[in-house]
């Protein structure tokens, strides 16, 4: 059975991109078959793969995603392949910003995306579907959490990485309305500075949240990051002995362990 799987927050800049994509990538490594999903019109996930080249070639070509659900088609006619075996995408385009407005008027249109991932979902190609969220709470957000089974919430560890998260496990709330089996998978720490004072407290506040999983892992500040998305690749790939690539690893292996209990 297929697993979707959704990176969600409000909070710009959490870390979302760069754990859906070293997830995912770091599943394909394992041996896992994978399909990202760009959900952003950032196409952050999309050009941590692919150069601004092939990206405006997907946007022009419309095999994205924003197209699939404008038009309301099954995925399986927007997938293209990574240069990772296993590892396929929906990239994204820019036109993603309009997406709030498409959806506006559509039917049951909290669950747009659900109905066009049913097919590919149903025949079981991959072992898991990773969903990138851009950060925003609108329709389209809910659009990815009513098609996820399992949310993690990526969270800096700063000052600003918690404010507003109880609006966000809110809005998980509200989904979990329309589509009870979603559940959230837990909260993953990036970003983190152990340096500071501040990263402790965080750590220990968000341990201490009732009923929600911190993943034991967390990822360090690492500038292997930021080069290996220079040159459009995950770290877990590009640099793999680096300590955000090893941390990466070991969180996916983590995520694998409760998914699939
Ligand atoms: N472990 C890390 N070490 C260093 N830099 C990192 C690390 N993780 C993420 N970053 C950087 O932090 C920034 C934000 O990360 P990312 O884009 O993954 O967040 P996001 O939640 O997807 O953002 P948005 O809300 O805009 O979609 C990026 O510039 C990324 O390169
Ligand atoms: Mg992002």
């Amino acid at each position: 059975m297929t697993k979707v799987i959704a990176f969600a927050n409000n909070k710009g800049g959490s870390g979302k991109t760069t754990t859906c994509s070293n997830v995912g990538c770091a599943m394909a490594l394992l041996g896992k078959t994978v399909l990202l999903i760009d959900g952003d019109m950032q196409l952050n996930l999309t050009i941590s793969y692919f150069d601004e080249e092939q990206a405006h070639a997907f946007a022009e070509s419309g095999k994205n995603l924003f197209t699939a659900i404008r038009e309301e088609r099954s995925l399986s006619g927007f997938l293209t392949h990574t240069p990772f075996e296993g590892l396929d995408m929906v990239p994204s385009t820019s036109l993603m910003s309009g997406i709030e407005f498409e959806l506006f008027s559509k039917w049951q249109r909290e669950t747009v995306l659900r109905k066009c991932l049913k097919e590919v979902k149903e025949r079981g190609d991959y072992d898991y579907i990773l969903i990138d969220a851009p950060p925003t709470l609108g329709v389209w957000v809910m659009n990815i959490l009513c098609a996820s089974d399992f949310v993690i919430v990526p969270v800096e560890a700063s000052p600003w990485g918690l404010f507003g998260l109880a609006n966000m496990f809110e809005f998980i709330e509200k989904a979990r309305e329309i589509s009870p089996q979603t559940e959230i998978l837990g909260i993953a720490v990036t970003k983190a500075d152990e340096r500071k004072k501040y990263f402790k407290q965080t750590l220990e506040t968000l341990k201490s949240l009732e009923g929600t999983r911190l993943f034991g892992q967390y990822v360090r500040v690492d500038s292997a990051v930021e080069w290996s998305q220079d040159q459009s690749r995950p770290v877990v790939a590009f640099k793999k002995t680096s300590r955000s690539a090893v941390e990466y690893m070991n969180l996916t292996k983590e995520i694998l362990e409760y998914v699939d209990r």
